[in-house]
């Protein structure tokens, strides 16, 4: 007996999530979850929202992270293991569920490592649309990992960066980005310390992945009018800045109630003022006031942003071959007769 429409889920490999992102294009992709981030954002009091959920371990830290805007529910499964990488593995890897709330049927089913390293950027860049300086056009992308070619792609589509400054503590990372990113428009310059990177840099990004509190950025080094994006603290005892520099920027954060566990302002008191990136979007609160403030996000990531590259794709997706029909819920036709169901397929 075949399942019935509702009982076959659509499921995005990696390798069509990879053909949809060339059928679309990077950056066009980024821009257009960007706009749909931005679209959620504004619409933010609609959403269910709870800081993400973790398991932490030695090894590192598995995490869901769930959200509902009462119609669609959406939840991310997401690790994060800096240690992986010395052992041949991703440091992040991701899949995600989209679910109908009326029938609580799951909708899609997809990768999102791929994805994830897209929205990251995409949050960063349409951020950076707020925050950065005007006419900004250098970026220092400070770790060269996983995560560092999306990013400076955002930066140049939404941003108008044309020139990026790489810093890595393993030069094969450099290397490595600076290949990936020939052929881009973008001028690369690879440089040998944090310091060099920063040089002239009106946007620095923070991306590196240690599982400990690092400086990646040491007070004297963070100049006036400089907005920093600060990607890779993520997780309680994981951040990347020295004190001093929260101490003298204006904080804008995604969700305080996760980001005070996980970002870089778990460093400061509790109480410390930050401002909600949702209320800069809706004009509620003011973002860049001058040329002068330091403005820094203190990105952790969070489900908000999922739901919108799930909602995103679903819709991509659809009369394209990028997905397959899975067999993923038992469906029997009369709703009680599971076990009839069972019985039959003997
Ligand atoms: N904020 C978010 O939404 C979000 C999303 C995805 C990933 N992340 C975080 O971003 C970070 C990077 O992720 P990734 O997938 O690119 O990881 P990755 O392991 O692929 O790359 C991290 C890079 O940082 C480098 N590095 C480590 N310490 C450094 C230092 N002191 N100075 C310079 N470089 C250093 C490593 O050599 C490595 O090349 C991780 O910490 C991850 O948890 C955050």
């Amino acid at each position: 007996m075949q399942p019935s429409d509702k009982a076959l889920v659509p499921f995005v490999s990696v390798n069509n999530m990879m053909r949809l992102i060339h059928h679309i294009g990077v950056e066009r992709m980024i821009i257009e979850i960007a706009a749909q981030i931005e679209d959620d954002f504004k619409r933010w009091e609609s959403f269910d929202k709870t800081p993400r959920i973790p398991a932490h371990s030695p090894h590192g830290v598995i995490e869901l992270m769930p959200t509902s805007d009462g119609e669609a529910y959406g939840f991310k499964y997401v690790n994060g293991h800096p240690k992986n990488t010395s052992e041949g593995l991703q440091t992040v890897t991701a899949f995600g569920l989209l679910a109908d709330v009326y029938t609580g049927y799951p909708t899609l089913l997809t990768e999102m490592t791929m994805l994830t390293a897209l929205r990251t950027a995409a949050t960063s860049a349409l951020v950076g649309k707020y925050l950065a300086p005007k006419n900004a056009s250098t970026m220092a992308m400070i770790g060269n990992g996983a995560q560092s070619e999306f990013q400076c792609l955002a930066f140049k589509a939404m941003c108008g960066i044309d020139t990026v400054r790489l810093y890595d503590i393993d030069p094969a990372a450099t290397a490595k980005c600076a290949a990936n990113l020939q052929g881009t428009g973008l001028k690369v310059v690879s440089c040998r310390s944090a310091e060099e990177a920063i040089e002239g840099a009106q946007i620095i990004t923070t991306c590196t992945a240690d599982k400990k509190y690092a400086t990646i950025l040491t007070d004297n080094m963070v100049g006036p009018g400089v907005h920093i994006n600060a990607i890779g603290g993520d997780c309680p005892g994981k951040t990347e800045l020295h004190r001093d520099i929260l101490l003298r920027s204006d904080i804008f954060v995604e969700y305080p109630e996760q980001t005070r566990i996980e970002g870089e302002i778990q460093a400061l008191d509790p109480d410390h003022p930050v401002t909600e990136m949702w209320q800069v979007i809706t004009g509620q609160a003011e973002g860049r006031r001058d040329d002068r403030q330091i403005t820094l996000f203190d990105s952790v990531g969070f489900a908000i942003e999922d739901f919108s590259a799930l909602r995103y794709v679903k819709r991509a997706i659809e009369g394209t071959e990028f997905f397959e029909p899975l067999d993923m819920l038992a469906d029997p036709d009369d709703p009680r007769d599971l076990f009839g169901m069972l019985m039959r397929a003997r």
